[in-house]
Parts: structure tokens; sequence; C-alpha cells
């Protein structure tokens, strides 16, 4: 099952493999582990740290005769202090060599702030903090226009096949389309029955862009980070109501939660570090909820946002 991307007219699988803390010592035979199982898109990006690693558990998988280059979708990001235009394109090239690939699939701005410039030999991946010990953010003077005539320019020259953004309000999208030679072909959101986001599916619906759901499974991923606010509501995975579904049509929560996205259209990219759930969420579409359970599901939304890097509940960052 996939979704067509525009402009490009290319299939962008509906279920992907996420690589956000997956670790550096396992991320290879994850990777090489997800392919063998059945997966074909994973979802990178430079500020996870294992790109290499990634990008070798693909290339085992294609030495071995798993799966050839091109039947496979590899997504990354573009972290936030390389957005000026001297950094675009050498930081594309910069993570294609880290995962010694010719191409990406696709290709994300990550957040829509310009954070001011840390070259790799000093850091890498350079993460939110400017100053780790001051608790410091620190802002670069680059509007989104700059980053993305460079983000055109990578297509253009044949280093990614698409270009999309992540973390975008529905005003930047506006803004962006106004200007965009070459549309965003997705968006990526965080989006689970806690944050469904009506109107912002909506608006990218009307203009034709993809939508990838980031932690499908709400609190769970922030709960190993101590997140104050996950680590106090009733996780998803153990709501009455995803039990009962869960029970009604013989799966389990993970996989509910998934298909209340991907029966929408929606792209699902989970993570896991067990080869038993990372089967079992990419074998979620075999079944439909009904259009009641959908409208129950979506009923649970209380618009609480686990991921908003500047907006992390009990901390106050230092805006330089
Ligand atoms: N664009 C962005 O800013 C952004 C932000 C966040 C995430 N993402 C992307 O989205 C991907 C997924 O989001 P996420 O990493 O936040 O988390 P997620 O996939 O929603 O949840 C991962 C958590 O759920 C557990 N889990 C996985 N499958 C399960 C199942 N079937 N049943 C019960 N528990 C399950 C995992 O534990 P185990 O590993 O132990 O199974 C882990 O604790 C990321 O890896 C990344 O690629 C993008």
């Amino acid at each position: 099952m996939s979704i067509t991307l525009n402009p490009s007219g290319q299939a962008m699988p509906l279920v992907g493999f996420g690589l956000w803390k997956v670790p550096r010592e396992s991320c290879a035979d994850t990777v090489y582990n997800a392919i063998k199982t059945g997966y074909r898109l994973f979802d990178g990006a430079q500020d996870y740290g294992n790109e290499k690693e990634a990008g070798e558990g693909v290339r085992r998988a294609i030495a071995d005769g798993l799966v050839k280059r091109e039947e496979l979708f590899i997504t990354s990001k573009l972290w936030n202090t390389f957005h000026s235009k001297e950094h675009v394109l050498e930081m594309t090239k910069f993570s294609l060599d880290a995962w010694g690939l010719d191409y990406f699939d696709l290709w994300l701005i990550h957040f829509p702030i310009a954070q001011k410039y840390v070259p790799p030999s000093e850091r890498y991946p350079p993460a939110l903090l400017y100053d780790v010990e001051a608790g410091t953010m620190a802002f670069e003077d680059v509007p989104i226009a700059e980053t993305w005539a460079e983000m055109e320019k990578a297509v253009e020259l044949g280093l990614v096949k698409n270009i999309g953004i992540s973390n975008f309000a529905g005003a930047l999208i506006i803004d962006l389309l106004r200007y965009a030679k070459i549309p965003p072909a997705v968006l990526q959101i965080e989006h689970h029955p806690y944050l469904t986001q009506p109107q912002i599916v909506a608006l990218t619906r009307q203009r034709g862009i993809a939508i990838t759901a980031y932690s499908s499974f709400g609190p769970q991923s922030f709960l190993e980070m101590s997140h104050p606010v996950a680590t106090k509501i009733t996780t998803l995975l153990k709501t009455p109501l995803i039990e009962e579904i869960a029970a009604a049509h013989g799966k389990s929560s993970g996989q509910v939660l998934l298909r209340w996205a991907t029966q929408r259209g929606i792209a699902v990219i989970p993570k896991s570090n067990s080869p038993h759930r990372l089967a079992e969420n990419l074998n979620h579409v075999d079944f439909d909820l009904t259009e009641e359970e959908l409208g129950k599901i979506s009923g649970l939304d209380a618009q609480i946002r686990f991921n908003d890097p500047a907006d992390w509940p009990g901390k106050i960052y230092i805006f330089a």
C-alpha cells in the first residue's frame, strides 16, 4: 500500500520504520532485520545519530539480494543548524555519504527553525542546544524561503527525489506554497489520537501534500525520555477504548492506533527495537476499523503535543 507523491509521481509506502532512538550499536542489524521482515521505507534524520549504521544495514540487505535500492524508500531530514544557503547542499551530500547512498527518496526540513551553524567537525549531530551546559538555544537569521530554494536545487541535482517539510504549522505551509517552485511532497507531523490536528490534515489534503504521522503511539515514545506530561497521563495503548476495539478485531492496541491513521490515508513510521513489535507494526493493514470506531478514536483528541522542542514542559531555555 502506498501514497503517490506530488509532483514526482513516486509511490511512498504507507508503512515505514522510524529510526529515532534506534541505538547506534544495533541499528545496522535492526534495519537489516526490518528489510527482511518486509519494511521498504526508513525514516532517518541527521539528528538521530545513526545514519552510518542505518546505511550499513541497507547496503548489507542489498548485497545479500534481499532488496534492490529502487525498491527502498529512504527519508532523511536536514537539521536546524544547516538551513543557510551555504550549508544545505553541502550537508545533503554529507548525509548521503554517511548513509553510503547516491540519493534520498525524500529529504525533509526537520523543523521550521534555523539555528546557529555548528560545523560537523566540531559536533555531529549538533542537537538542539548550542551551549548544552548553559541551556542556550541560538538561532540564525535564515528565512525558510532561502532553505527551500536550496532543497529545490537538491532535486535538480538528482541528490533527492522528493522534498518536504516537518513540524510546519498551517500558516507557514500556506506561505511556502506562495513561492515554492517545487511544492512540498510530504508534511511529517506528530499525529495520534491525543493530537489529531484535523485542520492541517484538511489543508494538506486540499493542496496535494501527503501526510506522514510520527509518534503514532502518542506518549509511548516520550515515556523513555521522562517527558513530564507523558508520564502523567494514560498511555494510549492502555486506553479502554483502544483495548476494546483491539479485542473486537483480535489485534493489538498498537495495530489499532496505526490503522486509525493508515485507513485515513496517512502514512506511519513506527519505531521498535523489538523484532516482534517491529513485525506487528508492519502487518497491521489486513483489517478495517468501522466508521464509528474511527470517529470514537478521533474523539480522544486532547490537543496534547509531546514534541515541541522549544516548549518542552518544565524546561526554560535561553533564546540567544
Ligand atoms: N519529524 C520529527 O520531528 C519526528 C519526531 C519524532 C519522531 N519522528 C519519526 O517518527 C518515528 C516514530 O515516532 P517515535 O519514535 O516518536 O515513536 P513511536 O513509533 O510512536 O513509539 C515508539 C515507542 O513505542 C514502543 N512500541 C513500538 N511498537 C509498539 C507496539 N506495537 N506496541 C507497544 N509498544 C510499541 C517502542 O518501544 P520498543 O522499541 O521497545 O518496541 C517505543 O517505546 C521516529 O522513529 C522518527 O523516525 C519524527
